[in-house]
């Protein structure tokens, strides 16, 4: 069975966050380290000392034992027992060191990557988050990060050490014999087979059991999500097939990966014993032959076996480096996913610009096309502009398109044909910091975070004052109803917190916005019910906070697309109708029917 086929074949893996190739990876490791090249030299000279310091006690044993067995005087184990306490005593700090510098190299980048990715992440298309499962993400920015911190501290000083003392041995071996020496390199072959059949055996398991990973997350995530839902349609069963089926396939590449590193490792005993066996074949021969004494032979014998232990650590480390190699890629998969900065096109007003000028950008859509997922066009060829101030009103029945024409329009996805742009700057280019603030989209699906209340409303500006956010809530005629909550603005709502109806939720969304202070609002709300205290208010609310924005309305209520610029009529994901209020009742289309069924008394 090969699991880089069955990875590949299978249909859930192919809508994953992209993944980064060799050559990438490599590409961002070099730029990443480049700054840090002269650290990283000195912490692998450091590391060098300490494991050159670690061969001394050996060596200096070797002498002491020689001088006992020539029957010299204490005078002669003098030296090496001196040596043997200054490397001692050097070794611990050398240990510090090394670990301080390897920590200095490593957390930082680590740290940086891990908020880059997700920095990115949040950038990403929402199609391509969607199709990939937040899981995925969750995976990411966890078990990944935390492969390649483990790599690049542990498996890095582990190598370096083991290689050492591996040289030394050779040296050693070689010193005692040079027969001893190519006896024991017979194993290298061997070894270097082996291992090559391990890298390319292994890698497809990793890459494929990390995929298999953000699968299990993803499932894990969407059932706590839909908890609710399904309680109520007990789904129960099903969610737990679900996330069993996924968790199946993941414990499948651990045990598949298992598999092969046993086996890696029983290969190269194999090696072991073959570089044993001609050590004590040639020792054998040499002692025969009177060319080595029994001493030496037992010396070279003990030293191979010693070999044991580093060579498995250097072999071993390549395992945790090929772990994190996967890790890594699928990191900066994330980061390639994002779209590049482009300049900002306007720079963001402040709350207390409020007189807004002609300079405002200008969003527009021109014949754009777009389907969700692999389906079919819900939205064809549609143009529209927003200019300075201008408010454009879209009206339809229900699936028409109108929310998906929202979307496009605030960038949160990208038109299949056809353009969506910022003062001519396609939004995919347009880096998110520069969207922010200047195109904003609130949708009925107003999320409340877990926290204060005014942290909800912060959210806008982080650096708002107080008083800046007390402004926001009171130009949207919320003041009222936050003082009486139990806490004021300092009330938790979200997640375990007040609960609010949803409502206040979009009435905290609008004070948010206004705080927000963009030049274009992209408003998508469900307040389909018209005449009731909250709608006025909000529809109050809304008013206050367009007021000299550009804006894209989703109007549910006619009365809201009265006092637009131009009006769009959707139907089945074209625009039919286009015009202002007067000119289409004056046309007597849709838009006129719609009006005269609405304003119709009683
Ligand atoms: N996430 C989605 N995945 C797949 N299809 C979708 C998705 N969202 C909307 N659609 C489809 O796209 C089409 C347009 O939907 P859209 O939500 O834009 O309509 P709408 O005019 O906003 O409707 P409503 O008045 O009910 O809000 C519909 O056929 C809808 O089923
Ligand atoms: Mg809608």
């Amino acid at each position: 069975m090969n699991p880089t086929e069955s990875a590949a074949a299978s249909p859930a893996t192919r809508r994953l966050l992209p993944v980064a190739d060799g050559r990438r990876t490599r590409a961002h490791l070099r730029t990443a380290l480049r700054p840090r090249r002269l650290l990283l030299a000195a912490t692998t000279a450091v590391m060098v000392a300490e494991s050159a310091l670690g061969l001394v006690g050996p060596i200096a044993i070797g002498w002491v034992t020689q001088a006992i067995v020539d029957g010299r005087g204490t005078s002669a184990v003098i030296g090496p027992v001196a040596l043997l306490a200054a490397a001692a005593v050097l070794g611990a700090p050398a240990t510090w060191a090394s670990n301080v510098l390897l920590a200095r190299v490593v957390l930082p980048e680590v740290a940086r990557l891990r908020e880059d990715v997700v920095g990115s992440a949040l950038a990403l298309p929402v199609d391509t988050v969607e199709a990939g499962g937040s899981g995925d993400l969750v995976s990411r920015v966890s078990g990944d990060v935390e492969r390649v911190t483990e790599a690049a501290q542990g498996g890095l000083a582990g190598f370096v050490s083991a290689a050492l003392a591996i040289l030394a041995t050779l040296v050693g071996l070689a010193s005692l014999d040079w027969r001893f020496a190519l006896a024991g390199l017979l194993a290298v072959p061997l070894q270097a087979y082996t291992l090559r059949w391990y890298l390319r055996a292994s890698r497809p398991v990793y890459a494929a059991g990390r995929t298999a990973e953000g699968h299990r997350t993803s499932a894990l995530l969407g059932a706590f999500a839909a908890l609710p839902t399904v309680r109520a349609l007990r789904l129960g069963g099903r969610q737990y097939a679900r996330v069993q089926d996924a968790s199946l396939a993941a414990a499948g590449y651990e045990f598949e990966a298992t598999r092969t590193a046993t086996r890696f490792f029983g290969r190269l005993n194999v090696a072991e014993f073959v570089g044993l066996g001609a050590i004590l074949l040639v020792a054998s021969v040499l002692v025969r032959s009177g060319s080595a004494s029994v001493g030496a032979a037992t010396t070279a014998a003990l030293f191979f076996v010693g070999l044991f232990d580093p060579i498995n650590a250097v072999l071993g480390a390549f395992d945790s480096v090929q772990q994190a190699a996967a890790g890594l890629a699928r990191l900066i998969g994330v980061l390639d996913a994002t779209p590049a900065s482009a300049p900002v096109p306007a720079p963001a007003g402040s709350p207390e610009a409020a007189p807004r000028t002609a300079r405002q950008p200008v969003l527009a859509l021109d014949r754009a096309d777009f389907g969700y997922g692999d389906g079919p066009d819900v939205v064809h060829d549609v143009s529209l502009r927003i200019a300075a101030g201008q408010h454009v009103a879209v009206v339809g029945t229900t699936g028409s398109g109108k929310s998906t024409v929202a979307t496009l329009l605030a960038g949160l996805r990208a038109p299949r044909r056809g353009t969506a742009t910022l003062d001519g700057v396609p939004l995919a280019d347009v880096s998110p910091a520069a969207l922010h603030g200047t195109v904003a989209l609130v949708t009925q699906e107003t999320h409340l975070f877990a926290g204060s209340v005014a942290a909800n409303i912060r959210l806008a500006r982080p650096e708002a004052t107080d008083a800046q956010v007390a402004a926001a809530l009171d130009a949207v005629g919320a003041t009222g109803w936050v003082e009486a909550l139990p806490d004021g603005v300092d009330t938790l709502i979200g997640a375990g917190g007040h609960h609010l109806a949803p409502g206040r939720a979009q009435h905290l969304a609008l004070a948010r916005l206004f705080l927000l202070d963009p030049d274009v609002v992209v408003l998508d709300e469900a307040t389909a019910e018209g005449g009731s205290d909250s709608a006025r208010l909000l529809d109050t609310a809304a008013t206050t906070v367009l007021r000299g924005r550009g804006a894209l309305l989703v109007a549910h209520r006619l009365s809201q697309t009265a006092g637009a610029d131009t009006i769009l009529v959707m139907e089945e994901g074209r625009v039919t109708e286009r015009g202002s209020h007067q000119s289409l009742r004056a046309a007597g289309g849709t838009y006129a029917s719609l009006w005269e069924a609405w304003s119709r008394p009683g």
